[in-house]
């Protein structure tokens, strides 16, 4: 029999009690009883138990058990016994047999691995990145591989069964902005000219529309240089997806059965639907962020009518500036220590906050008068017992910052309904966005339609205008955004010179899009979401690297192969690149 029909280890059953059986596998575990010695052999199904006795098996093969070491590999021929009742362990699947070995070779030794392979023990990640190949062995990283290979493979089926058609689209491209910077690539044949990284297949995705493919899916790999985070890598798969003569309800029930049909057919868990929607206005309002987690409540109330006429400084001050009053009754919150308030002080004026105020007790109390102090209780809920947290502050600070204390909380209080998958939308979502030097930039990306009824007031309120734009939200993660697209090439080149682009800018960057405008282009939308994201939901980890095969590390290293790395200067030559040494 060749190794790739042996029968596997994680499959044998009572059922196979007195057949002959040949394994491949590495050693889990040996334990030596002198004259007998049990091992564990793993591979990709499950573990199998062999048992070696001296008295029946070659001296070779006894001797080849006996050198044995964890991670070895080894072919055991046998035959398979029932073990006596005392010996069954329910815990393995193959728990009810043991292979009798009759034969016994080792066809690949081990080193003694950098973490034990086996067991429960989360190794540093540092060391699990440079050995990723041992990492991947470990049970917990099997079974992640295993989760997305079944997410491709049931997303494949769904899409294509709603006609869509999967068309790969280039990794050498042209930059399309989606927030982050390019990875540049330079081209030899033209030197001194680069090709850019794609961030997502937008503008591809758009130009199939009008090369009139319909309904287009793809699983895209996209690459970001950009600062990374427990959930944001480098490189990093979305699900993309666009379609023709829609609107943002096929969008939505599209989306709806495909994750539907992941967590049913993943998790066992039916999802209820229709999801919530919650426009992005209410999203920043209420909870302070456009991804909220709703498996908690603590809504964030606005004050700014019930201290009107305020002489509280910190109040009076934020309100006359134009800003915003915002507060959240924390329930028996009255019971919070001091040190429990200044670290949510902190927390606030790490965003840039200058403070987080409290009440009842805190320093304001004397300042509010008494039909001020029951309106702030009235409109956050706030009852016997609670403390209200208080912001004040341009409306955008006070938003992060009770966003921020909102899940801090939550966290803090342990009032995160563990076990509940709260998905929602976010829609409408607004067409412009403020940078971080307050200047204004695109709210989702600069190809994403207005809404016809707001059009009115885009110069002189650029803010207020909405867009055919959603994300969906599960948990406090963004899974996904997406949008109807500009498909009129006067309104698209309207939207860029809102952005601020100069007419040149926009002939070179986007002239062949505008120009393909001009073709006969079918009314479009789509949505993209992080199909790692939500790999990560489907396996409870909150890591994004634990769901990438070969993950960078935060610094954007790959410890495994260790790049990036310098390269000869001969290809420096070909490319015509000179490295500047800083300093
Ligand atoms: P956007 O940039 O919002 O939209 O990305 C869509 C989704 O991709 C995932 N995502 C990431 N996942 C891991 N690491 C990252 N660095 C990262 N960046 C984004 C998120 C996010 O919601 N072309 C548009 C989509 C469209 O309009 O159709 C786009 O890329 O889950």
């Amino acid at each position: 029999m060749s190794g790739f029909t042996a029968t596997r280890c994680g499959d044998l059953r009572a059922s196979d009690a007195g057949h002959e059986v040949e394994l491949y596998g590495w050693v889990a575990r040996r334990r030596d009883h002198g004259g007998l010695i049990f091992i564990d052999l793993r591979d990709r199904w499950g573990v199998a138990q062999v048992t070696i006795n001296e008295a029946n098996t070659s001296t070779a093969a006894y001797a080849a058990a006996s050198s044995l070491r964890s991670e070895y590999v080894v072919r055991v021929k046998g035959r398979v016994e029932k073990r006596p009742v005392e010996n069954v362990n329910p815990k393995m699947p193959t728990g009810e047999v043991e292979v009798f070995a009759t034969d016994l070779e080792v066809l690949s030794t081990s080193k003694t691995p950098p973490f034990p392979v086996e067991g429960d023990q989360e190794p540093e990640e540092r060391v699990r990145l440079k050995y990723r190949y041992l990492d991947l062995r470990r049970a917990r990283m099997q079974n992640i591989l295993e989760t997305r290979h079944r997410v491709n493979k049931i997303t494949h089926a769904y899409w294509d069964a709603h006609d869509f058609l999967e068309v790969e689209t280039p990794i050498l491209t042209k930059s399309t902005p989606e927030g982050a910077r390019d990875f540049l690539v330079p081209s030899r044949l033209y030197p001194g000219q680069f090709y850019a990284l794609p961030q997502s297949p937008q503008q591809m995705k758009q130009l199939l529309m009008v090369s009139g493919v319909q309904r287009y899916y793809q699983i895209a790999r996209c690459l970001r240089d950009e600062d990374l985070r427990a959930d944001r890598a480098a490189e990093f798969t979305q699900l993309d997806v666009e379609m023709s003569f829609n609107d943002e309800e096929d969008v939505f029930e599209l989306i709806e059965g495909w994750i539907g049909r992941l967590w049913d057919e993943i998790l066992g868990i039916d999802l209820p639907r229709p999801w919530p929607r919650l426009t992005m206005k209410d999203a920043l309002l209420r909870y302070g962020t456009d991804k909220p987690d709703l498996r908690y409540e603590l809504e964030i109330a606005d004050l700014g009518e019930v201290l009107k006429d305020t002489q509280a400084q910190v109040f009076r001050g934020a309100l006359d500036a134009g800003g915003v009053v915002r507060g959240l009754a924390v329930p028996g919150g009255s019971d919070m220590t001091r040190r429990e308030l200044d670290e949510l002080v902190t927390l606030a004026r790490g965003a840039g906050a200058r403070g987080l105020a409290w009440l009842p007790g805190g320093p304001l109390d004397k300042f509010l008068t008494p039909a001020e102090l029951e309106g702030v209780k009235r409109a956050t809920g706030a009852g016997e017992g609670d403390l209200v947290l208080l912001a004040a502050d341009r409306r955008r600070r006070a938003e992060k910052v009770m966003g921020l204390v909102r899940s801090d909380v939550a966290r803090r209080r342990g009032l995160v309904r563990e076990g509940e998958w709260r998905f929602l939308w976010i829609y409408p979502m607004f067409l412009f966005d403020e940078d971080d030097e307050g200047n204004l930039t695109y709210g989702h990306h600069p190809f994403t339609r207005p809404m016809e009824e707001d059009l009115a007031f885009i110069d002189e309120r650029p803010y207020d205008v909405r867009a055919h734009a959603y994300d969906f939200v599960c948990n406090g993660y963004e899974l996904a955004s997406g949008s109807l697209r500009i498909y009129d090439r006067a309104m698209q080149e309207r939207v860029f010179q809102i952005l601020g682009l100069s007419q040149e800018t926009i002939e070179a960057r986007f002239g062949h899009l505008l120009e393909a405008f001009e073709y006969g282009v079918p009314p479009h939308g789509g949505i993209a979401p992080g199909l790692d994201r939500i790999v990560m939901m489907l396996t409870g980890t909150d890591n994004i690297r634990d769901v990438i095969a070969f993950p960078k590390t935060q610094s954007m290293q790959d410890l495994l192969m260790d790049a990036p790395s310098e390269v000869e200067r001969k290809q420096l030559d070909e490319l015509g690149l000179e490295i500047k040494r800083p300093g």
